[in-house]
């Protein structure tokens, strides 16, 4: 197998908590492939300033398995907004440090994207460990929380490193959200209650929920009012751009999601019907950025802190949330701009880096899952810490094949760190 496990259901994507594999239909995950895949291009990043203003230059140094990637670009300059005349010098204020999500201090602008099936506690922990500032659960069915599901409950595992985060809902019911997030609220299990009206997975749209709600904006704002009305916790809604490309809602929706109570929004461009095609528009970040007056989190297609970087300064979106390049690499979140860093470097992570991030990966796991389920449930993690290393298919085969955290180690020590 050679491609990640969110690929097709015969692969290795897991089931979705809340349903039996049977139930759920993973075709929809097709468009998950990420275009990262195989690509290890190295990107080198030079800063230049003027005036507080960024121009990042990227370039892109050949990557040595070109015959697969067709991610060798030219070199980039992003020109910003009232941008007159750039100099060399090293980044004086770039972003902003930090920012409220309704009562709650958000104190960066790295951010986790939600995954099901990647994104649970130990992945969490371990971007936390290396930079990221906040993180949010996976999906969690609101009807399975009320109705005690122990799916769901698995999914809200938490710890107090896993803060602060969100805990994101999914549903299509008012009363049962409300009643969700109360839920959570009473036994204290999130900072911030999030709210999913962008999966595109069948299951989830033909229940009403998650992108479907793209299409009812006043069942979204309902849903919105409930919640509010029942937590004191802050609120945010992860919206898609709309339901396809003649129906694009995330302005207008996202205003009247403001004025239902939203705390903040976080926006992946893309509509429902691209699924993962297509490439992340990123210019409606900005059109959000300049409608609502609350915070807006863009997340999509980004690939290194430096592009994170662009996009925040482009858009003037308070934070970036980043999904699948963490995968493998949830260093990403090391090399986040910081205020009065100068941004020089590489993103794409040093196998040194890869094994000391699976090293941890593995003993968060285990303390998570117990040392049986670990070694089995992080399979579908290797393809990604192996992604673009020379000779890795047949590690990538023999993980799948690996019954102990022992033996994964091994082979990712082996191809990570040959001779050891
Ligand atoms: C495997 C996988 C599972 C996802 N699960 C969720 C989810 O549970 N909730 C959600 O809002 N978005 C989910 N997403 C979408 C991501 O949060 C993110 O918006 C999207 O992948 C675009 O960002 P990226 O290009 O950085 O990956 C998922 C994406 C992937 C690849």
């Amino acid at each position: 197998m050679n491609s990640p496990g969110y690929a097709r259901k015969e692969e290795s994507l897991p089931p979705h908590p809340l349903y039996s594999e049977k139930e759920l239909d993973y075709s929809d995950y097709k468009q998950y492939q990420p275009e990262i895949d195989g690509c290890p291009k190295k990107v080198e990043m030079t800063t230049l300033v003027a005036e507080n203003i960024v121009v990042q230059q990227e370039e892109y140094t050949q990557c040595n398995e070109q015959e697969r990637c067709d991610h060798v670009k030219p070199p980039q300059s992003i020109l910003l907004k009232g941008l007159f005349s750039c100099i060399k010098a090293p980044m004086k204020t770039t972003t902003k440090t930090g920012f409220n999500i309704g009562s709650l201090f958000v104190k960066g602008t790295a951010f986790l994207a939600p995954m099901a099936g990647f994104a649970n506690l130990p992945f969490r922990r371990l971007c936390r460990e290396l930079g990221c500032d906040f993180v949010t659960t996976e999906m969690v069915s609101a009807e399975g929380l009320v109705r005690c599901g122990a799916g769901s409950e698995k999914l809200l595992a938490d710890h107090p490193l896993d803060r602060p985060r969100a805990v994101q809902l999914f549903g299509a019911d008012p009363g049962s959200m409300a009643r969700a997030a109360l839920l959570i609220q009473e036994r204290d299990l999130a900072d911030v209650l999030d709210i999913n009206m962008g999966c595109p997975v069948r299951k989830v749209v033909s229940s009403g929920a998650g992108s479907a709600l793209l299409k009812v904006p006043q069942k979204a704002i309902r849903i919105v009012e409930a919640v509010k009305k029942a937590v004191d916790l802050p609120i945010t809604v992860k919206l898609r751009a709309g339901w396809d490309q003649s129906n694009i809602c995330a302005v207008e929706l996202g205003l009247r999601l403001e004025q239902a109570g939203a705390d903040a929004l976080f926006l992946h461009p893309r509509t429902k019907a691209q699924g993962f095609s297509g490439r992340a528009d990123w210019s409606l970040v900005a059109d959000l950025v300049d409608a609502v007056s609350i915070p807006v989190i863009g997340g999509g297609d980004v690939r290194s802190p430096g592009q994170a970087l662009s996009h925040m300064l482009e858009t003037g979106c308070a934070g970036v949330q980043v999904g699948r390049a963490a995968l493998g690499n949830p260093g990403i979140f090391s090399k986040w701009p910081k205020v009065s860093v100068n941004q020089s470097g590489t993103w794409i992570p040093s196998p040194d880096e890869r094994l000391s991030a699976f090293e941890r990966h593995l003993q968060l796991y285990i303390e998570y899952a117990g040392e049986k389920k670990a070694a089995l449930e992080l399979r579908k993690h290797v393809p990604h810490y192996f992604r673009g290393i020379p000779g890795a298919s047949r590690y990538k085969a023999a993980a799948q094949q690996a019954g102990s955290c022992d033996e994964l180690l091994d082979l990712a020590r082996k191809l990570l760190v040959p001779g050891t």
